[in-house]
């Protein structure tokens, strides 16, 4: 089921693919041989599951998009309705870093990230559907971009390193959290004292941003939302044409 209002839905036709940054493919060397592009299937099954919430703090929770869908996340239209190069030269990212796409689908800002962090810094790729991440594996070897990571994730752990992560970028993802407390909690784990936590949100206050309002978010949600769980709010780009971008680092305790 699509998540966008009708007359646009009528407009994506085509795969479409990025191209953003001049940072060359991280291809391997002698001193930094191949990490294969195997997903990290190791999900701890015994781990229990608490039933998925329905609504948090006021805001209906969206379904995981599936991954049959996945073309969409690739559609021509992107770039217009995302200004997808402002948006990754908003991140500011710098060679080396860590970084993760989280509820990375396909694969469509992981390889970008890929590129500006080169071939000394890596991407934790997480996804919740191994069918995204078998999308993203494909396209990654396409590319020839080797510093990528895919993880698959659980609805209640990213599984990612702790104390590790520069930056924990998601695209209208969080909305999908199905247990955003949990979530959240692995999230501050995972970063460095310095790191962040990136959201892009359509805009729920934006009448006129053709998305369904389950799949928006209001920057005074977002902020309810990760403030007590720990976040503080570092800077907004409001520059986008259809999301917020959210930047969050870690409140002093
Ligand atoms: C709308 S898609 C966005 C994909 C990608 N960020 C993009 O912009 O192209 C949302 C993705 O988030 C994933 N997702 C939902 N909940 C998740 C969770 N708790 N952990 C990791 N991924 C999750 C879904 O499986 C889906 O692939």
């Amino acid at each position: 089921m699509s998540r966008m209002t009708m007359p646009l839905r009528a407009a994506l036709t085509a795969w479409f693919g990025l191209s953003v940054g001049a940072a060359a493919a991280a291809e391997p060397t002698a001193e930094r041989p191949v990490r294969p592009l195997v997903i990290d299937l190791k999900i701890d099954r015994s781990a229990e599951i608490p039933p998925p919430q329905t609504h948090y703090m006021g805001r209906a929770i969206a379904q995981t998009m599936h991954y049959t869908g996945a073309p969409w996340l690739v559609r021509e239209s992107r770039q217009r309705e995302e200004d997808c190069r402002m948006l990754l030269e908003a991140l500011a990212l710098k060679p080396g870093q860590t970084v993760c796409d989280l509820g990375c689908g396909n694969g469509f800002y992981t390889l970008e990230l890929a590129r500006q962090v080169g071939p000394e810094g890596t991407v934790y790729a997480v996804d919740i559907q191994p069918e995204m991440l078998r999308l993203l594996v494909a396209r990654a070897r396409q590319a020839k971009l080797f510093n990528i990571r895919p993880v698959l994730g659980t609805v209640i752990d990213p599984r990612l390193p702790v104390g590790e992560v520069d930056l924990v970028f998601c695209v209208d993802v969080y909305h999908e959290f199905s247990h955003p407390e949990q979530m959240l909690t692995r999230i501050r784990k995972s970063l460095r004292p310095t790191g962040q936590i990136v959201l892009a949100e359509f805009r729920g206050e934006d009448l006129a941003v053709p998305i369904k309002p389950l799949h928006k978010m209001t920057k005074a949600q977002v902020r309810r939302e990760l403030e007590p769980n720990g976040f503080t709010l570092q800077r907004d780009f409001d520059q986008l044409p259809w999301q917020h971008l959210m930047f969050f680092g870690l409140t002093d305790e």
